[in-house]
């Protein structure tokens, strides 16, 4: 026995889990959680029960739900079915298994039929599983997860997000979501019983969330913020400078699995601000997603419907990089004849943010990244001669989802478990 262990078998305390999104991440997961099992009891005594499954069409749970009186645990090997038919490409709703109940359910739309206190209507079928306290766990890429997510702190259950959709939205979602981080007026600080983490929306699974919540905590003064937060385009950065056509890179980056299903998306810096964002409201500012400054590394008016330089899909984008492989060189060459780094750089400072291509020093910390990592400096009252830094890897699944599952068990560990039981299937 090790320190820190705990060996007696009737400590474990049960907690469940639902996993929202069976994506790279949600699976990923689910296959963390699944392997950690051995670890999480012998240290914290801990067993994640994973009680329902939940993708853009249906939720999987362990039996019929009408007339159960606790929450059922999927058993592994259904949990690995489940996540490896999803691996092959079916959805839920095409996975038959008599060990568990498929209930067709999408949250898409549904904004009409979330549960208020006590009834669960029209609601996806996870709203009605008994128990008084799961952890729901959003690692879906939709902000229709919003209100259901809402209803489940509402309820008193726990929330985990790498979907970071719903914290770039309205500022009541995300003072209501996250608890904290928005100076919302009086009477606006939101009634809610549930609590929340959302490590992964920002720094994939490298602390930075948990950094910034803890100089908030500590009320010290946060007077920047300036880093990179996007795997990709630090991996775009990087081959800029070693001489490589900027098209070229991009379609690499696709086909390695390093862009959203759009690159625009990170290209354009939008993903990038969606971070920014919810670093600068944890700061406690009123600022919208439309208040943050973005120019990304191809033309604004390639967005703009409105503009005839307009491009209108996916593969219009990759049609007309070319254009711009010359001149992303030559800002490349000047940033390289000055001992520097062309990169996008997010900064957060004197109540704005935004995220602009910038020369930064080739010998600073954000000139030497190098691949997919990301870095984050923090300048604070009590960090000020020299920065707080963190940097790691900023993208990839199994690295979130290691920053999801260190969310939950930090959530589950200060509830201590359930308070009813939870039925072996
Ligand atoms: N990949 C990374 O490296 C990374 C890093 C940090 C954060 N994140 C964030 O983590 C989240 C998941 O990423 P991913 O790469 O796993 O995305 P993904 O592969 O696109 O998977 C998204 C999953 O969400 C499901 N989904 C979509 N809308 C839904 C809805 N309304 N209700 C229930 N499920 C819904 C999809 O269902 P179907 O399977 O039915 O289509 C799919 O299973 C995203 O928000 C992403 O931004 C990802």
């Amino acid at each position: 026995m090790t320190a820190g262990d705990v060996t007696d078998r009737r400590a474990v305390q049960a907690v469940p889990v639902i996993v929202l999104g069976l994506g790279g991440v949600g699976r990923a997961l689910v296959r963390q959680i699944v392997a950690a099992r051995p670890a999480h009891a012998r240290r914290f005594g801990l067993a994640l029960h994973v009680v329902a499954l939940a993708d853009s069409g249906a939720t999987a749970v362990a039996s019929p739900l009408a007339g159960a009186r606790h929450a059922v645990p999927l058993h592994d090997p259904l949990l690995l079915a489940f996540v490896d038919a999803k691996a092959a490409g079916r959805g839920l709703v095409d996975v038959a298994d008599d060990r568990a109940a498929v209930i067709p359910s999408p949250l898409v739309g549904a904004r009409h039929a979330v549960p208020s206190s006590g009834t669960h209507g029209d609601a996806p079928a996870w709203h009605h599983i008994p128990t008084p306290h799961a952890i729901v766990v959003d690692c879906t890429a939709a902000d229709a997860t919003t209100p259901h997510l809402r209803a489940a702190l509402e309820r008193g259950w726990d929330i985990v997000l790498a979907n970071k959709l719903p914290l770039a939205g309205p500022l009541d979602d995300f003072a209501f979501l996250t608890g904290n981080g928005v100076d919302a007026g009086e009477g606006v600080v939101p009634r809610r019983r549930g609590r929340a983490r959302w490590e992964a929306t920002v720094g994939a699974g490298v602390p930075l969330i948990a950094t910034l919540s803890r100089l908030v905590a500590a009320d010290d003064a946060v007077a920047r913020i300036e880093g990179t937060f996007s795997g990709t385009l630090n991996f775009v950065a990087a081959e800029l400078r070693a001489g490589r056509p900027l098209s070229e890179i991009v379609r690499e980056a696709m086909a390695r699995g390093f862009t959203e299903p759009d690159p625009r998306t990170d290209l354009g810096g939008h993903d990038m601000a969606r971070k920014a964002l919810i670093l600068a409201r944890m700061l406690g500012w009123e600022i919208l997603l439309d208040d943050v400054t973005v120019h990304g590394l191809y033309p604004p008016e390639w967005d703009d419907p409105s503009h005839p330089d307009h491009v209108a899909d996916v593969d219009a984008f990759l049609e007309r990089l070319p254009e711009l492989d010359a001149p992303a060189a030559e800002r490349v060459a000047a940033a390289k004849a000055a001992d520097g780094v062309y990169r996008l750089v997010a900064m957060i400072a004197d109540g704005r943010a935004a995220v602009t291509p910038t020369v930064v020093p080739a010998d600073s910390p954000l000139g030497r990244l190098a691949g997919t990592d990301n870095l984050v400096a923090f300048h604070s009252r009590w960090y000020d001669t020299a920065p707080l830094v963190l940097q790691g890897r900023g993208a990839g699944v199994e690295a979130t989802a290691s920053g999801v599952l260190a969310d939950v068990v930090d959530l589950a560990m200060r509830r201590g478990g359930t308070a009813a039981p939870v039925e072996r299937a």
